[in-house]
């Protein structure tokens, strides 16, 4: 009994270590005031400094125009700001397609030396004039930008997407996390958003920063060391350009009520198939004969 007890002690503090363990790995993977690592692996797929919009607004000088305060508040949870009706964050918001930009655990000195970096790195305000953000290309390596994409590529690319074509780095297929609406494919995972109407959303360059390098965590983990080839950006862009394109003919299909749907007629079968299977079985156990044998012989 001790034995057991201190059996599951121990359990129980290795379990807490793992947790503590997780949480500081997490917290910890940024140093300390390393503004340029966090601008680098973060804020770079949505964010330029000084070369105009990309996702997010240019943040060149943003020490200028916005309130340090207000800047940790908002990369810290963009979202409870918007929702507390902040006047400046739901402009913005509206602004940038209601793309919402993903909570960041960073520490306020964390954000500081981020701001700090951005300052660091920004045109001086002389120079910058407003900026026009560069016209995207991604060409393959045959040479085709995307609007040269047809029929073939973005075949490719959906094969790229659900995993029948393995990436070169072996990243996981995008359909593990998230879904496209398309008559002949779906229920991809649920985990994440569905990349549909992305690429209206994020448009080419948008996407493209954000499987080059993505802002989210767990898709960074799952891509860490594991980079899309341009070639493979390429027709994933040109399949989720034609998804997009593609979607307003599609019937949305309301999951949920299919689910359950097929979950209740299965049920049913499963119920009545086990009954037939075990029809002829014994209602009482074996032993009962034995049990009332011996309690005559008594
Ligand atoms: C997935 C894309 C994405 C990532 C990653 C991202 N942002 Fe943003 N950011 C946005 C979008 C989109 C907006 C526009 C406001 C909105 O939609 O909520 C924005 C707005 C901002 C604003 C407000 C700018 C203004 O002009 O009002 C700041 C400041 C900001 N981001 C800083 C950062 C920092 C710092 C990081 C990295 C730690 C970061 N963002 C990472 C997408 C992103
Ligand atoms: C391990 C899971 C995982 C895999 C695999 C994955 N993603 Fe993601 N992705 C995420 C998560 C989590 C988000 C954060 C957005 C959210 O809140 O759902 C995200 C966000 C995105 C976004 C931004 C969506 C938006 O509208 O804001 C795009 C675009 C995207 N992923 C594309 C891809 C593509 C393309 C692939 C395949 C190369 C891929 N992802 C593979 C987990 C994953």
């Amino acid at each position: 009994m001790i034995y057991r007890q201190n059996f599951n002690k121990t359990h129980q503090y290795s379990f807490r270590y793992f947790i503590l363990f997780i949480i500081f790995t997490t917290i910890s993977t940024f140093p300390q005031d390393n503004g340029e690592k966090i601008f680098l692996s973060v804020c770079r797929a949505c964010h330029t400094i000084g070369q105009g919009r990309l996702v997010g607004p240019d943040l060149a000088n943003i020490q200028n125009r916005l309130e340090e305060g207000w800047i940790i508040k908002f990369v810290k949870s963009s979202q409870k700001m918007i929702k507390s009706g902040d006047p400046l964050a739901v402009k913005t918001f509206n602004e940038y397609n209601k793309i919402i930009m993903p909570d960041q655990a960073l520490t306020d000195a964390q954000i500081i030396s981020v701001i700090n970096y951005i300052k660091e790195k920004s045109p001086t305000e002389t120079t910058s004039k407003e900026v026009k953000t560069p016209a995207f290309t991604l060409k393959n390596s045959l040479g085709f930008n995307l609007d040269e994409a047809g029929r073939d590529e973005y075949k490719l690319g959906w094969q790229y997407f659900t995993g029948e074509k393995r990436f070169e780095n072996s990243g996981p297929p995008c359909l593990s996390c998230h879904n496209v609406v398309k008559d002949n494919l779906i229920s991809g995972g649920l985990l994440s958003k569905d990349l549909t109407n992305a690429f209206s959303r994020l448009n080419a360059a948008g996407i493209n920063a954000i499987i080059s390098n993505p802002p989210f965590p767990i898709m960074r983990t799952a891509f860490e060391n594991k980079q899309l080839t341009k070639d493979e950006r390429y027709y994933l862009l040109a399949f989720l350009k034609q998804a997009d394109y593609d979607s307003i003919y599609q019937h949305p299909v309301n999951y949920d009520k299919r689910f359950i749907y097929s979950g209740i007629i299965g049920l049913i079968f499963l119920l009545g198939f086990f009954g037939l299977v075990w029809y002829g079985r014994k209602k009482v156990s074996v032993k009962q004969d034995i049990f009332k044998r011996q309690l005559k012989s008594k």
